[in-house]
């Protein structure tokens, strides 16, 4: 499986401080903020950072770190080129007994699984959707679909919320402004 490296989900004390060092110091821009589940808001808050056009963020930080919490890490995220990738990564997940259960979601612009490894931490595999929408957002999807099936759920889920357009449009807008050529 062609499988690469995409984004950290980091759990802050302080999401607006955290932000501001890693725009000061290294150059990231918000790509999105807004409020984690249940629908309506108030849940979490979480900012995504993002300085290349290829990944909505490279980097986010979630307001979920308790005083308590050692680790910071909510979960890593590695891309597949497509959503049959990712069926078959739920496939390895369902026969593997180290992992105890699994999640399949997706964010209207990737289809996802998240599971843990064995020491608890979060991990998700997940291949880009051809939309964008505006995040955080978060929806089912059925594994057990074809990926023509599971791609027009997506869109059909997604279609009306906001920023929702083609992944290319906004890939084009993001290299523009971080000046790529
Ligand atoms: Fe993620």
């Amino acid at each position: 499986m062609d499988i690469s490296w995409s984004h950290a989900v980091v759990r802050a004390r302080d999401v607006n401080a955290m932000a501001l060092f890693y725009e000061d110091l290294l150059g990231f821009k918000v790509a999105d903020r807004g409020s984690l589940g249940p629908p309506g808001g108030g849940g979490p808050e979480i900012i995504f950072m993002s300085g290349r056009s290829s990944d909505h963020h490279q980097i986010a930080f979630v307001a979920t770190r308790g005083p308590e919490d050692a680790s910071s890490l909510e979960h890593v995220a590695f891309r597949v080129p497509s959503v049959a990738d990712v069926q078959e990564m739920v496939e390895r997940l369902d026969a593997d007994d180290r992992v105890a259960n699994h999640a399949a979601v997706t964010h209207g612009n990737a289809v996802s699984v998240y599971f843990s490894d064995p020491e608890g931490n979060g991990v998700e595999v997940f291949c880009d959707s051809p939309w964008h929408v505006k995040q955080p957002q978060i929806q089912g999807w059925d594994p057990t679909k074809t990926p023509e099936e599971v791609l027009a759920h997506v869109e059909e889920s997604f279609r009306g919320k906001p920023e929702f357009g083609p992944m290319d449009d906004y890939r084009a807008k993001k290299a523009k402004e971080f000046g790529e050529e």
